[in-house]
């Protein structure tokens, strides 16, 4: 099993995310051309670029992945790495936008003062929404340091960024 099956069939299970990207990569029909765009729709769906993601970018366009790296970190709209020591993700697709994610996606700025592509002061948190987790079954859904977690509301979403606030200021 190569790199990019495994990364693959270590994620599919829980992460429909991978689905999507499959989607779009079939639409672009393989095309390294299209690398930029399913950077791009990547950076939608996971909120930024993980390595997971770029090792699977590549594999499936058959690039190296210097390459996909390479345009990744050229380009300033791509971000590799959230700088957060947590990752909040909140889904502002069409389905969790209209059961709520605004009001959680409030609800986390004013509490943590932040907002989407920010990370917090002291480095504990960075926000980040995307556009459909693939999750919209169970919207709203939020994704926590990468577990994709559904019907969430802007108290369950806050508890959990209080209690990543009290484990950090141990
Ligand atoms: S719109 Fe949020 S998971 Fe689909």
């Amino acid at each position: 099993m190569n790199s990019a099956t495994a990364v693959k069939t270590k994620n599919t299970a829980k992460d429909k995310r991978f689905k999507m990207l499959d989607a779009t990569i079939k639409r672009y029909q393989y095309q390294q051309d299209a690398l930029i765009e399913i950077l791009h729709k990547a950076q939608e769906l996971f909120g930024y670029l993980e390595n997971d993601v770029l090792i699977y970018v590549a594999h499936n366009l058959k690039l190296p992945p210097s390459r996909v790296y390479g345009v990744a970190t050229f380009y300033h709209l791509f971000s590799l790495a959230p700088s957060g020591v947590h990752t909040c993700v909140i889904c502002t697709g069409t389905a969790c936008y209209v059961k709520g994610a605004p009001t959680i996606l409030a609800n986390v700025e004013k509490s943590i003062h932040i907002h989407p592509g920010e990370t917090t002061a002291d480095n504990q948190i960075s926000l980040l929404t995307a556009r459909c987790l693939g999750a919209c079954g169970i919207a709203p859904a939020v994704v926590f340091d990468g577990t994709v977690l559904g019907h969430q509301t802007a108290e369950s979403v806050g508890e959990r960024i209080k209690r990543w606030l009290q484990d950090g200021s141990t």
